[in-house]
């Protein structure tokens, strides 16, 4: 695919089915990643994947959050946060490992695991994938966090969820000149 085309046409996929990503295009969506702009080559990031059976424990990791917040919360409400690993064959947690560094605040190295995130779901689109990124309170969610074992220091930046797409959408041409100003 041409990178402008790539660039210019890439959608979000939320409705994501079988198959997920093989293990050669997962290579290639992490040697994406790994490609991001990274100020003083800190490589501020990790990833975690997540298939198959992984997804029902991700699944009962967000319901003991969301129980620990609202231990009253309504059975169909408990299914639907169990369910929520299971709307892409695989999941890849995004997280910012951000250390102390004396030129490179900590901004910039989430911003470098974001541009990773980009990477992946680019990378995804490339190859054909559909991918969705999603956060909500199960990214900031300490029992979530520490579940995954994410440490304090940590930030999930986000969950990508990859898969085939059931349908794609056309994607929205904006004008630039309503953002773009000659200074
Ligand atoms: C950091 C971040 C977090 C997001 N979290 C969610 C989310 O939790 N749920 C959601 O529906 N979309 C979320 N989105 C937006 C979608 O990933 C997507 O960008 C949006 O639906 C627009 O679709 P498009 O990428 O095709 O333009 C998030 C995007 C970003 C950058």
């Amino acid at each position: 695919m041409d990178a402008l085309e790539l660039l210019h046409h890439r959608v979000s996929c939320p409705a994501l089915m079988e198959p997920g990503p093989t293990s050669e295009q997962l290579q290639n969506i992490y040697q994406a990643a790994l490609r991001a702009p990274d100020h003083g080559a800190i490589r501020p990031w990790r990833f975690l994947t997540v298939s198959g059976a992984s997804r029902e424990r991700l699944g009962e990791l967000f319901l003991k959050a969301a129980l620990t917040d609202n231990p009253e919360l309504a059975p169909e409400r408990q299914e639907k946060t169990r369910n929520m690993p299971l709307r892409a064959p695989t999941l890849i947690v995004v997280i910012a490992a951000v250390c102390d560094h004396p030129k490179v605040p900590p901004l910039e190295q989430e911003i470098s695991a974001g541009c990773a995130a980009q990477n992946i779901i680019l990378a995804a689109h490339a190859q054909g994938l559909g991918a969705m990124w999603r956060t909500g309170d199960m990214a900031y969610h300490p029992v979530v966090k520490s579940g995954l074992g994410v440490e304090a220091t940590e930030t999930i930046i986000g969950y990508i969820y990859l898969g085939s797409a059931k349908k794609l959408r056309t994607a929205p041409q904006h004008e630039h000149e309503a953002y773009v100003t000659e200074w």
